[in-house]
């Protein structure tokens, strides 16, 4: 994982994806964050990536991560030619 190379000594924790889109489920994100959030230990970031064209529902993601105050950082190589509502990425 390219997170894990550039940032020696993370721990990557997955969340599962929407069974719709294959994208990260921000309801399960929201769960997860709430869950380290109450352990006292959030993540340093939340990197959702992008899939086969289609865009992660980043209205949600960001409204669950802004709630926590963990930055987001997007991976949109597999982006490309999918739209964002009107914008095309
Ligand atoms: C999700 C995702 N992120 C990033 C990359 C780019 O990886 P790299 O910099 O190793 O070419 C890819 C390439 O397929 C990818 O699928």
């Amino acid at each position: 994982m390219k997170l894990e190379q550039n940032h020696p000594g993370g721990t990557p924790v997955f969340i599962d994806c929407d069974r719709e889109t294959w994208n990260m489920d921000p309801v399960l994100l929201d769960a997860e964050l709430e869950r380290c959030a109450k352990a006292g230990k959030l993540p340093k970031a939340v990197a959702p990536t992008d899939l086969y064209g289609q865009c992660c529902d980043y209205a949600q993601i960001y409204a669950v991560c802004q709630r926590y105050g963990v930055p987001v950082v997007v991976d949109a190589a597999e982006a490309m030619g999918g739209k964002y509502f009107t914008q095309r990425r």
